[in-house]
């Protein structure tokens, strides 16, 4: 299947953001590879090459704003326009136990630069050739960590987490998520926040009980929805009680 459309991925070299171009690859979509390590790039265009997609790797560091804006420029060189953009670079980081108490600014400001402040630059910087989309899809890779009101129920199982970077820094993509979907909802860009579930990554030494292709089953369609589908929204994997499903998280 092919489509006229274009997707750029974030941090798609490994884990979610790389089954997340694999799938959009299935679908027709051009692929843009985006990786912070050149070299990762072009290994993981040519996997997705190797599988069939028209996949092209570029350089983007989300974190470095010159970064950003030379990918920028690569692909309004080549593309009118952009129907998807994944915002999937992200890290986990902790300090000592992790619990706040311990957490340095340092760790804090790391993480954020990541999974929040680099959200930012990547879709401002993108926000024209996405408004030159018919039907652009903005996804904010978030997770279930990030929601308060889980985190805060002593019945949900997640309860039990204690830490200051990385969840808070996903509940700050979900808000940031929320204010997009509020500037963008006259228009036809729809903006919502992932939630994969726990997949096995490197992101958290293959822990996870979710595969990344499951993970990435929750980006793909989200980056796909129809013109009726939602925006504003945490939706995703929800733990519930062994009835393992897709549905609205909570903020
Ligand atoms: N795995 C889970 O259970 C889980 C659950 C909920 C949400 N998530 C979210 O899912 C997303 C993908 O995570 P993953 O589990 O697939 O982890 P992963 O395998 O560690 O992949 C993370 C990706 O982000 C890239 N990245 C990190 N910092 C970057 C930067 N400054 N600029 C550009 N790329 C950068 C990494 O590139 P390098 O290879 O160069 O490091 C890598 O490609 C993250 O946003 C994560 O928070 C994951």
């Amino acid at each position: 299947m092919t489509t006229d459309m274009t997707a750029l991925i974030t941090g798609a070299n490994k884990g979610i953001g790389l089954a997340t171009a694999r799938q959009l690859g299935e679908r027709g979509y051009t692929v843009l590879v985006g990786a912070r390590d050149p070299q990762r790039g072009r290994e993981a265009e040519r996997t997705l090459r190797d599988g069939g997609a028209d996949a092209h790797a570029v350089e983007v560091d989300v974190t470095d704003e010159e970064s950003v804006a030379r990918a920028t420029k690569w692909i309004t060189d080549r593309y009118a326009q952009l129907d998807v953009l994944v915002n999937n670079a992200g890290i986990a980081r902790g300090d000592g136990t992790g619990r706040p108490s311990e957490t340095t600014l340092a760790t804090l400001r790391a993480v954020y630069e990541t999974n929040v402040f680099g959200v930012v630059a990547v879709t401002n910087a993108l926000l024209p050739l996405l408004r030159a989309a018919p039907a652009a899809r903005i996804v904010n890779v978030s997770s279930e960590v990030g929601s308060i009101g889980l985190l805060s129920d002593p019945a949900h199982p997640l309860f039990p987490i204690a830490s200051v970077p990385y969840p808070s820094s996903k509940s700050a993509l979900n808000m940031v998520t929320a204010m997009y979907a509020k500037e963008l909802r006259d228009g036809r860009i729809k903006v919502n926040a992932a939630n994969p579930g726990y997949c096995a990554t490197d992101l958290n030494n293959h822990g996870g009980f979710r595969t990344p292709e499951q993970g990435a089953e929750v980006s793909v369609h989200l980056a796909t929805l129809g013109e009726d589908g939602p925006s504003g929204l945490l939706w995703g994997f929800v733990m519930d009680g062994g009835n393992n499903e897709y549905g609205v998280l909570p903020w």
